[in-house]
């Protein structure tokens, strides 16, 4: 299936550039089989080098990663303290691997807000992988969207306080310069597991054209093949970025 599904990515040419995933479902998929919500992040770790993996095979060039949410640091402490810790697991274990496979990774959102070994760990994984240039997986971790807009907001009202900016000119190309993504381009892809119809606050600005998928697989039954199903379904959409149809 996934060799097939690949052949059937390439004869076609519009592979998605940048695919963006809110990965969902974990804690459903632990309770499903009577084990702790962990054990269920533990797995969609599995998924996430899969799904690594498939996005390279595919041709896909930039993925991000819907990590941790500014709202997760709601959940019980003990869960958070374990989200966190598989975060430096993550960045301390596979950052060899990814430099091999010219994976660059590029950490995004309130950084700050982690202790200081996990910003250690998180500081050696991006700094590592600096110069792959295959992939580059964005991994959004205490991020929200809502609060990525406000905080641009306050950058460009600084500029225009100190004089350096007239607000006439404060355009949407000057608004997207000072998003934490404002050096790349938009998601075309957005693809949700879990079955949720939601956007819960992830890259609010940046998706406004994406198409998105939504798949009922919890992320930790995630396959590189779910990425290709997900990326065909992509191919068969005709994007019209509100102009009229052009076949
Ligand atoms: C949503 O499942 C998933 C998360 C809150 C965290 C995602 C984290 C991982 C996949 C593992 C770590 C990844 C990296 C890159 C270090 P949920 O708990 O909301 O599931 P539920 O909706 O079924 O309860």
């Amino acid at each position: 299936m996934a060799s097939e599904s690949l052949d059937k990515i390439r004869l076609t040419s519009a592979v998605p550039n940048h695919v963006a995933i809110i990965m969902d479902g974990n804690g459903r998929w632990a309770k499903q089989k009577g084990l702790p919500r962990q054990v269920g992040h533990r797995e969609g770790m599995k998924s996430v080098r899969e799904t690594i993996e498939g996005a390279i095979e595919a041709g896909i060039k930039i993925l991000t990663l819907f990590a941790f949410s500014t709202e997760n640091w709601n959940r019980p402490r003990k869960e958070v303290a374990s989200l966190i810790s598989l975060l430096r697991h993550y960045s301390r274990k596979e950052r060899d691997s990814l430099k091999r496979q010219g994976v660059e990774v590029h950490v995004l959102g309130e950084i700050e807000r982690f202790d200081d070994s996990t910003q250690e760990a998180v500081d050696l994984i991006v700094k590592g992988t600096k110069g792959g240039r295959t992939l580059r997986l964005n991994l959004m971790i205490s991020y929200g969207g809502r609060e990525e807009i406000l905080r641009s907001v306050k950058v460009l009202a600084e500029r225009v306080d100190q004089g350096g900016l007239a607000v006439d000119d404060i355009d949407e190309e000057a608004l997207r310069q000072t998003l934490l993504t404002g050096n790349m381009p938009d998601p075309d892809l957005l693809i949700r597991t879990s079955g949720e119809y939601r956007i819960s606050n992830f890259m609010l600005w940046q998706i406004a054209y994406a198409e998105l998928h939504i798949t009922p697989v919890l992320w930790p039954d995630f396959t590189r093949d779910h990425l290709f199903e997900a990326v065909l379904d992509y191919q068969r959409r005709d994007r019209r970025f509100g102009l009229i149809e052009t076949s």
